[in-house]
């Protein structure tokens, strides 16, 4: 975690936010390549959710919403307890729970084998919504939640999704957006901030157990593939079900994908059976009808949500974790291209031949239009590889002496470093099926 953190300082992934005024706890910045790295996973997300789905649209709904969703949807309600987090796991008790604490205090040293005391927070009563004021008018001013969960936007627009697309049950409605939560201990870098982003489908099925069971069955399947399919290894992902009285306010059913990062099991994202709590309680909170009209069955209902939740960062995170790899002396990043934030570094042989840097430049500038390309002449070409690798960069494109001859480059491979000689009219192509496959 160090290696990766010093890393992505360095070269240019995430930064602590507002560093220069001693930062802000719990932010963080996302400079070149972490800019690119997010905005590729949320591109392959989108991608895999929605455009090639018939069953999926998506929306972009707002930060700031009416107060009175936070109520309806139970989040006020339900984070107003005096609250304790063991600072190792991050787990919270109410605090006057004595006999869940005690438990928790026993599992933990004997399972876990952790030495020594359980440390907790102290008893804080607080709630986990963000408040911001909106108002032209000091002292007038309307109290607002900055959204805790990027899902309530999708409930209060079912209605006007339905009435404005011809999607009909089973679907889903995607989305992808900042959430805000008043985390008290954010920590392990990324993985728990209190400014994230949050990538969610909210898949709609015909409200009976069966039914529900089986999209719940289907998505648990669909992330695991998805996450091991970009490269993450299987060995360490794992489902983790929530027992009774662990599940949020919302969920019938619920499961986490958990990542084993190197302080152990943790979170990736999870799947909530929501069954009809949300669109229920805005109906009754909105006094608006949000049933789904079936025309198969001529019925109206309240549908299930299957919900499908997943951060970006702590994919940004684990997706660095899980491709750090070293071997003797080179470090490298062995993501998927897909993934990776430049897709093709390209260099001259030597930056003092006009000839080379020349046509080197031209082939570099006409990369540029397909993909995220860097040009580097610096220092030498061993040098400029292992520059390339520690940032994940999968193709080395080198205009050499032969190229001048002959209108070919060599293509060298990230992960083998084995390179393979290409003629230049052939490269986009070529580049084209390896990255995008
Ligand atoms: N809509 C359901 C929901 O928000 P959650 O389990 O509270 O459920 C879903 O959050 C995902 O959002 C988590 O699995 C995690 O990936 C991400 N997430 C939650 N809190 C986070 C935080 N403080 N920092 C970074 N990511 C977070």
């Amino acid at each position: 975690m160090d290696k990766i953190v010093a890393l992505c300082k360095r070269r240019g992934f995430i930064y602590p936010g507002s560093e220069i005024y001693g930062g802000l706890g719990g932010t963080w910045d996302y400079g070149p390549l972490g800019v690119e790295l997010k905005n590729n996973i949320k591109k392959i997300w989108w991608h895999d959710v929605v455009q090639v789905r018939e069953d999926m649209v998506g929306i972009d709904s707002a930060i700031m919403m009416n107060p009175k969703v936070w109520e309806a949807s139970g989040h006020l309600e339900s984070f107003v307890d005096p609250l304790v987090e063991c600072k190792e796991c991050h787990e919270r008790f109410r605090a006057d729970k004595e006999a869940e604490i005690k438990e928790h205090e026993e599992t933990h040293q004997g399972v876990r084998g952790v030495q020594g005391k359980v440390e907790w927070t102290e008893a804080q009563k607080f709630n986990l919504l963000v408040k911001a004021y909106l108002g032209v008018i000091e002292g007038k001013q309307t109290e607002i939640y900055l959204r805790g969960e990027i899902t309530q936007g999708v409930h209060v627009n079912f209605k006007n999704v339905l009435d404005s697309t011809r999607i009909k049950i089973p679907f889903g409605i995607a989305q992808i957006g900042k959430a805000f939560r008043n985390e008290i201990t954010p920590g392990n870098f990324i993985f728990r901030s209190r400014e994230f982003e949050q990538m969610e489908v909210q898949y709609f099925v015909k409200p009976n157990e069966k039914e529900g069971k089986r999209w719940y069955e289907y998505w648990k399947n669909f992330w695991m593939d998805w996450y091991a399919k970009l490269g993450i290894r299987k060995e360490n992902l794992h489902f983790k079900d929530h027992e009774e009285g662990e599940r949020a306010h919302y969920a019938r059913m619920a499961t986490d994908i958990e990542y084993k990062g190197p302080w152990g099991w943790a979170e990736f994202m999870g799947i909530h059976h929501r069954g009809d709590w949300d669109l229920s309680h805005h109906q009754k909170f909105s006094g608006q009808n949000l049933q789904y009209g079936d025309q198969e069955s001529g019925k109206e209902y309240l549908p299930w949500d299957i919900e499908s939740s997943a951060g970006v960062d702590r994919s940004a995170l684990f997706f660095l974790l899980d491709s750090y790899r070293e071997d003797g002396k080179r470090v490298f990043l062995s993501l998927d291209p897909r993934l990776a934030p430049l897709k093709v570094a390209v260099f001259p042989l030597l930056a003092n031949k006009p000839d080379l840097v020349n046509l080197a430049r031209k082939i570099y500038l006409d990369l540029r239009e397909n993909f995220m390309v860097v040009w580097d002449e610096r220092g030498n070409i061993g040098g400029r590889y292992a520059s390339a690798d520690e940032i994940g960069t999968p193709f080395c494109v080198t205009v050499d002496f032969d190229s001048l001859k002959d209108q070919t480059v060599t293509i060298r491979d990230r992960d083998s470093t084995k390179q393979k000689r290409v003629k230049i009219n052939q490269l986009l192509e070529v580049l084209n099926n390896k990255i995008n496959g």
